[in-house]
């Protein structure tokens, strides 16, 4: 069976933690879609790490990690995330897997990425600059270069023939970005050596393989499920399926092998870059909220948007999801508000409406609130779910009644070892 593991907001829900904690049940840690522009971090023995491609098990010694089919693959990024971990004598060889048909980012990938977004002026994206769009572009209109490739003689003259081509296309675009394509190719070659020391493999005949053989295989998400192309908050979205459907395009595995999938979210909800966002706080609440949760993105370090819990959307993307149990994150954050609050409708064009629905615009969706009483302990130290104020419980008690699935587990710190399981 295939696990899946993903968040259920608009990302940054705490993916690469939980991960990190749960993967030793496991013997395979896959991420399925994706690229540089996730950021998953990981805090062990109190040392932080930030995982960017590179799956969140890599920090376990008996587990194979691999980046499966749906992944857009930065070899520069790539190389600086191998390069951070060199003190960890991990055997990248043999723990780091890639997928042969896993789509590669190119240089020009990310100068057209920055180009679009300047052209879009005040309704860009909010992308983090990473390439991501313009690769699954070219992977969609069929003119994408793959890992693969790199194995064939000739590949740097469909390397070359794509970036001449994306060259065209930032002319068109015709907005002023400077940049170094020596520059930006001499790292890209660069990088391409280290690339080349891992192993390639066809995912979907190692995956099948290995299911066959009675392999446990952890499927990690990256984004969310509000930032999924299909049924995210369109436009603003990112260009994979961040949903659990996607797992199976992204592996190479038959749908009916994904077993039990775990839906991740704040306790609360954040949100980096542009798009709607119902329960937002542009108040003191708000502030304390990014604060005290240090909302700062792991990538591009941006100050991430924070509001309250938003349980239409929670429902929304669990349904989608078919999510069988979930884990809620952050909740030391919380700690001290005077009062908590939760969406549990929404007020829609003078009507009350208790789905997501498709135009959500500034102005056209009021979140209609829930209060709960608040808690004041310090969670940060707390061990066991006996330890976890009342009021505290009361509050999962009510999400688990809306969303009709059971929170497994609740986070109350950054590290490993803040992590309490409330059902075996
Ligand atoms: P991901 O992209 O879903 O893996 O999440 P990020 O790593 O981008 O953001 C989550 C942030 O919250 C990271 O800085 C984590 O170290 C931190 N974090 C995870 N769980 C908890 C928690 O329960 N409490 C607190 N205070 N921080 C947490
Ligand atoms: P993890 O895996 C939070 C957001 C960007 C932007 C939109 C599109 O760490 O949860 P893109 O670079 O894909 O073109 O950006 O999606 N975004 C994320 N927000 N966490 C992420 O990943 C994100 N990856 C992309 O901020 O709004
Ligand atoms: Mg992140």
């Amino acid at each position: 069976m295939v696990d899946v593991l993903l968040g259920l907001q608009w990302g940054d829900e705490g993916k690469g933690k939980i991960v990190d904690v749960l993967a030793g049940n496991y013997d395979i840690i896959a991420r399925f879609q994706g690229g540089a522009n996730a950021g998953h971090t990981l805090v062990i023995d109190g040392k932080k790490h930030v995982l960017h491609t590179i799956p969140s098990g890599i920090f376990h010694p008996d587990i194979i990690n691999v980046i499966g089919n749906g992944v857009v693959i930065d070899p520069v990024s790539l190389k600086k995330e191998i390069d951070g971990l060199a003190d960890f004598n991990i055997d990248f060889k043999k723990r780091l897997l890639i997928s042969r048909k896993a789509h590669v980012t190119l240089p020009t990938h990310r100068l057209i990425d920055a180009a679009s977004e300047t052209a879009k002026g005040k309704a860009k994206i909010g992308s983090t600059l990473k390439g991501i769009g313009p690769t699954y572009m070219d992977k969609a209109g069929r003119n994408g270069f793959r890992i693969g490739d790199f194995e064939l003689p000739g590949w740097k003259d469909k390397y070359r023939a794509l970036v001449d081509k994306h060259l065209k296309l930032l002319d068109c675009i015709n907005v002023d970005i400077q940049f170094d394509l020596d520059e930006l190719e001499a790292e890209f070659f660069n990088s391409i050596d280290t690339l080349k020391k891992l192993k390639f493999i066809d995912g979907e005949i190692y995956f099948n393989k290995a299911l066959k053989d009675g392999k446990k295989i952890l499927a990690e998400g990256a984004q969310g499920s509000l930032l999924d192309i299909n049924f995210g908050t369109y436009p603003y979205v990112t260009s994979s399926t961040t949903t659990a459907a996607g797992v199976s395009i992204g592996l190479g595995i038959p749908p009916k092998q994904i077993g039990k999938v775990s839906g991740v979210f704040k306790a609360y909800t954040t949100r980096v870059g542009s798009g709607p966002f119902p329960t937002e706080l542009f108040d003191e609440t708000g502030q304390l909220m990014a604060k005290k949760g240090h909302e700062f993105g792991a990538t591009t370090g941006r100050p991430r948007r924070c509001g309250w819990l938003d349980l239409v959307a929670l429902k929304y993307t669990v349904d989608i999801n078919g999510v069988t149990e979930l884990m809620m994150m952050k909740s030391d954050v919380l700690s001290g508000f005077e009062q908590i609050k939760a969406a549990t409708s929404y007020k829609y064009f003078d009507q009350e409406i208790q789905h997501f629905p498709f135009n959500i615009d500034e102005g056209n969706v009021q979140p209609v609130y829930t209060d709960f009483k608040s808690w004041q302990a310090d969670l940060t130290g707390v061990t066991k779910k006996e330890q976890l104020p009342k009021t505290l419980m009361q509050y999962i008690a009510y999400i688990e009644e809306y969303i009709s699935v059971p929170v497994k587990i609740v986070s109350v710190g950054p590290d490993r070892k803040q992590t309490i399981e409330l059902k075996a």
